[in-house]
């Protein structure tokens, strides 16, 4: 573990730390001598995920929450613990997410599943922790999509959730593409109401050989065999974690607000895919489908 001055030291939230990406994002974090609260929804996996840390980096100020994050009630749930046991956050990584098979399926609460974890979950749990970031001298936030946004075709506004729509590829690539969107809308929201003090990026991890897919092979064998030719270009999930570490704490970066990154470099984007008018449908759409989880809670941005 790296040493530090407590000025230096930042608390840092991961989701989806139990694992792939994200245990090897809150290991890179936990090495640079930080405070880590992972997060994880089995509690096993994720305690194991945590003595393996401590132990791998050296640093005993790693600690452990469980919550299904899939369910926007527990996504409240979480937030209110998490802003129960600790009084700011410097740094949240949504990290946590999923793909799923080839039939739709939804969530307790009838969310499409893909859209639930990957779109809805991260929306609403920003949102909730805005306020303790709001507290830090300088936060980020740092959202994991994919260059899986490319992927999912048209946007289908009147159809968010997919119902009438729904594949595999298309409810992940829209996901993500999704995410990204709802991410400039709180950079620009942030900035719109004078808070500066909270940097908001997404990035892209590249292929990386974790149990994303685990689901969707499952459910749809065809997957293996093109999963089988992109071997070559799956690297490891350390590698993966390497720009959310990069955009989580590395000073180069400080400041910077409302970029999509990858391999530590700003992304060429498209303008083909940047639509202010899509951002907002699904900011209002995402706002709606969390308005009970949102009631009562005092936003330093406009949420409508
Ligand atoms: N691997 C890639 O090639 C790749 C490429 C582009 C983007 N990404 C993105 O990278 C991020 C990390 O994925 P990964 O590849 O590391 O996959 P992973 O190994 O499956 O890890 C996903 C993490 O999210 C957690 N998670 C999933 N569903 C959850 C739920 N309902 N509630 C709470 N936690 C949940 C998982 O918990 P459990 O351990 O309980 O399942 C795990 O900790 C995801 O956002 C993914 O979309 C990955």
């Amino acid at each position: 573990m790296n040493d530090m001055n407590a000025s230096a030291r930042k608390i840092i939230l991961v989701t989806g730390a139990s694992g792939g990406i994200g245990k090897q994002t809150a290991l890179a974090l936990a090495q640079q001598g930080h405070t880590i609260v992972m997060h994880g929804r089995n509690p096993d996996k994720t305690r194991a995920a945590r003595d393996w840390i401590v132990e791998r980096s050296g640093n005993p100020d790693v600690h452990a929450h469980i919550a299904d994050l899939s369910l926007m009630a527990s996504v409240r749930d979480f937030a209110e613990e998490i802003a129960g046991t600790y009084d700011h956050l410097d740094v949240l990584v949504n990290n946590a997410g999923g793909q799923f098979g080839s039939a739709r399926e939804v969530t307790a609460e009838g969310h499409e599943k893909t859209f639930a974890i990957n779109t809805l979950q991260p929306f609403l749990l920003t949102s909730l922790l805005l306020p303790m970031l709001e507290r830090s001298d300088s936060a980020r936030i740092v959202t994991v999509a994919s260059e899986s946004y490319r992927q999912g075709g048209r946007p289908i506004l009147d159809d968010i959730e997919l119902e009438r729509h729904y594949s595999m590829v298309r409810a992940y690539g829209l996901s993500k593409l999704y995410v990204w969107w709802l991410m400039r809308q709180f950079d620009e929201r942030l900035k719109a109401s004078g808070v500066r003090n909270i940097a908001v990026n997404t990035v892209e991890p590249g292929s990386a050989a974790t149990s994303l897919q685990r689901e969707s092979i499952r459910t749809a064998p065809w997957m293996l065999p093109l999963l089988i030719l992109w071997l070559p270009f799956i690297r490891s999930a350390a590698h993966g974690a390497r720009t959310s570490v990069f955009m989580a704490t590395d000073p180069s970066v400080e400041g910077v607000s409302g970029g999509f990154y990858g391999n530590r470099r700003p992304k060429h984007i498209n303008p083909k895919w940047i639509s202010p008018e899509g951002e907002r449908r699904v900011w209002e759409y995402c706002s709606k489908a969390c308005a009970e989880q949102l009631s009562g809670f005092a936003s330093p941005i406009d949420m409508v």
